[in-house]
């Protein structure tokens, strides 16, 4: 799967830099240009726009400060969205309203796309070492093809943020959601709550 990052700050650096250590084939950008460097160096592709890095990749990872932020890079003029976002998957990881992230999801599935939300908890170390907690909620019915989704588990799943809130809410299969947006992200597996 040929994985895009998008919102290199500290979290998104540190994970698309994760991402390329475990043999991943990463595309990136970044409104300020500059802080695409240590990533080429260390063998990601750099994409001019969101849309161009939603035409070149499978699967694409935003993390980025705030609403507004996740607007720009979604829904501007060269945005994820006026690229391929057909068939693609976005998994924001950003730490906002769960209302925002409801509209983003709604955005991304008319323009073909499905979305998984998955904030994280912990830093910069933790996100370099593959350690980041996720909790994710999205559409099951759409994930990736992978191992048999398992049966509903309990309604109260998630323990944190938006996506935990939600999950107990909309996700039926919160476990799966959550081990597919950490297998994206490189994340190891019994660190996924759930
Ligand atoms: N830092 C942590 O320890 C931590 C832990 C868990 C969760 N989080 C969450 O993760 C998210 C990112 O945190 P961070 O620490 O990585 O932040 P950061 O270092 O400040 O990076 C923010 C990213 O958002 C981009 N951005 C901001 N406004 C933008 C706009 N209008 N258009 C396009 N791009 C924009 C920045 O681009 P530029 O480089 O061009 O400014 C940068 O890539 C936040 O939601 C935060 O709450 C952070």
């Amino acid at each position: 799967m040929r994985i895009g990052v998008a919102g290199l700050g500290r979290m998104g650096s540190a994970i698309a830099a994760r991402l390329i250590d475990v043999g991943h084939r990463v595309t990136v950008w970044n409104r300020t240009a500059d802080k695409t460097r240590p990533l080429a160096e260390a063998g990601a592709k750099v994409a001019a726009s969101p849309a161009e890095l939603a035409n070149q990749v499978d699967a694409i990872v935003t993390i980025l400060t705030n609403r507004e932020a996740i607007a720009a890079v979604y829904e501007g003029p060269s945005g994820l969205l006026a690229g391929d976002a057909n068939g693609k998957l976005f998994i924001d990881m950003s730490t906002v309203q769960p209302e925002t992230e409801v509209a983003l999801a709604e955005k991304v599935r008319a323009a073909g796309g499905t979305f998984v939300e998955c904030p994280v908890g912990g830093t910069v170390g933790p996100a370099r070492e593959g350690k980041l907690l996720g909790v994710a909620g999205g559409p099951p019915a759409r994930f990736p093809p992978g191992p048999p989704l398992p049966p509903p588990p309990p309604r109260r799943a998630g323990r944190r943020g938006g996506g935990a809130r939600r999950l107990g809410r909309r996700s039926a299969y919160p476990r799966a959601a959550a081990r597919f947006a950490a297998r994206a992200a490189g994340l190891s597996r019994r660190q996924v709550p759930g």
